[in-house]
């Protein structure tokens, strides 16, 4: 049968928290130091007067990345923010046990916060869960969102920033569950650490948001980190309402493979992990008794992309290079991301520059990888609320990696999610993931005047944007259903945006 996509524009399934958009920069390789700023680079063209990278911003600003996340990732286990604020020759280096590296402190909260301004975007920061301690913790809240006569919100003052920064997102700390870390922890010791560092820093400012520093989603770790910590709010003292302690639950995956199947079938794993997580934090609710007045906690999927660690370049930078089936599936997991937006509060890209990422800075300018592409569009346009979209086509049943995919035993070959913004623009991003068809597709429910088509594909599944030539890019072009009749052709290998109004 003729594959048929049917999009319902006046069915709107949920609205879409933007922060799904979100991106992650962590001192790691070249992400801050290279990417982010890049102040001994020759070409003083490129640099602003605080040392950061122009293009990259200029590059970043037309996102509209919502939140970025810093400063790690395992960089957090060990490290300390007081190391990295006040006059820069004064600050010490220090060994750097994540990545093996020499940590010279350059770059710290306030100069994170000056960069978040100049991209527009929020600030999320990760409490160091390793080596750190509370009072550091809550000396890193005071010094950015105080507003009183006290000592850490004097120190910012004296540094040269008088307004609170009203930094609101908050990590209970990263993969604390991992061998990797410094300090790793059982889910009983983390949790109860976890559930007093949240009573301590919601007492000292209420206005921010916690998450929970969750595994995969769908592991033990997750229920019994969800179960101790979802507690009832209750009332203070006084008798007044508490705010909740959990706001988000974080989880992390990261997907690859050089097969272009298992690849772009991989996210499949991370929306099943959405959907049992989601139950998770649903069992700790009933379970714990958590009134229907209290916000349910979210998902925080706060590192997900397309990684295979033995492929980038030289394990301490993680420099990935991207391919046309990586584009593939990182717009798969975009469409997972869109597809399960009820239960994701924040989303973020891991990571934003140079490692794990789309955008590569060279000592001359920028490289926008061939996962730029799909990322960008969906910044840009897949917003507002998810409508209804009805799929039917074959089915790719071959080899899948088991441990990615769990439950998914067989996946269309057209991916699609499909939104509609307050402007009354519908945009619907429909990939197809066949390697050698193009599909000739029956549209329905699409507008009947000058639709708007964004391709983004490239002459085969291996090709890159790494060698100084754009082999996947952007094309724009304009559909018209009266001269086309119902039918829309996806080229094989390709991610395609239709939009209209
Ligand atoms: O994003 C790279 C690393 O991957 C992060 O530091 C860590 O949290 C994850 O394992």
């Amino acid at each position: 049968a003729t594959p048929s996509v049917t999009v319902f524009p006046h069915h709107k399934l949920n609205p879409i928290n933007r922060n799904i958009y979100s991106g992650f920069t962590e001192h790691m390789g070249r992400c801050i130091y290279g990417g982010v700023c890049d102040p001994s680079n020759a070409n003083k063209d490129l640099i602003d007067a605080h040392g950061f990278r122009k293009d990259v911003i200029e590059a970043l600003k037309p996102l509209d990345v919502p939140v970025f996340r810093y400063p790690g990732g395992n960089f957090c286990a060990t490290y300390h923010w007081q190391d990295g604020i006040g006059p820069r020759d004064q600050r010490p280096a220090r060994p750097e046990l994540a990545w093996d590296n020499v940590e010279p402190n350059h770059f710290g909260t306030d100069e994170f916060m000056t960069w978040c301004d100049a991209v527009g975007a929020e600030p999320y920061l990760c409490l160091n869960f390793g080596t750190g301690t509370l009072d550091e913790a809550m000396a890193w809240v005071e010094y950015c969102n105080g507003t009183k006569n006290t000592y850490y919100a004097n120190l910012r003052r004296k540094n040269g920033h008088p307004e609170p920064y009203k930094v609101k997102y908050w990590a209970l700390g990263n993969e604390v569950y991992g061998p990797w870390q410094v300090n790793q922890m059982t889910q009983e010791a983390y949790a109860e650490r976890a559930l007093q560092w949240a009573k301590a820093l919601k007492l000292l400012d209420p206005s921010i948001q916690l998450i929970l520093c969750g595994k995969e989603g769908a592991t033990s770790w997750d229920y019994y980190t969800l179960k101790h910590c979802l507690q009832p709010a209750g009332l203070n003292e006084l008798g007044e309402k508490r705010k909740p302690l959990i706001d988000m639950h974080s989880i992390h995956m990261y997907t690859a493979s050089e097969d272009h199947y298992e690849n772009v079938t991989a996210p499949l794993a991370a929306e099943r992990a959405i959907e049992v997580c989601s139950s998770l934090i649903d069992l700790a609710v009933v379970e714990n008794k958590i009134p229907p007045a209290q916000k349910r906690p979210t998902i925080c999927f706060d590192e997900w992309n397309v990684w295979l660690p033995t492929r980038a370049v030289g394990s301490k930078g993680a420099e990935e290079t991207y391919t046309l089936s990586d584009a593939l599936a990182v717009a798969c997991w975009l469409n997972v991301l869109v597809r399960k937006s009820k239960d994701v509060g924040m989303a973020n890209i891991a990571q934003s520059v140079n490692v794990i990422s789309p955008l590569m800075t060279t000592p001359d300018g920028i490289v926008k990888q061939t996962t730029w592409w799909p990322y960008e569009l969906f910044c840009r346009f897949m917003k507002g609320h998810q409508i209804a979209v009805h799929v039917a086509c074959e089915r790719y049943t071959g080899p899948t990696r088991p441990e990615w995919v769990r439950t998914v035993k067989d996946t269309p070959y057209l991916d699609v999610s499909a939104t509609t913004d307050d402007e009354g623009w519908v945009s619907v991003c429909v990939v197809n993931i066949h390697a050698e068809e193009d599909l000739k597709t029956d549209l329905g429910g699409v507008g009947d005047t000058g639709v708007e088509v964004y391709t983004v594909t490239g002459a085969n599944l291996k090709v890159t944007n790494m060698s100084g030539k754009e082999e996947v890019g952007l094309k724009k072009s304009t559909w018209d259903p009266k001269e086309n009749g119902p039918t829309f052709v996806f080229p094989r290998c390709s991610i395609t945006m239709l939009r209209w109004k």
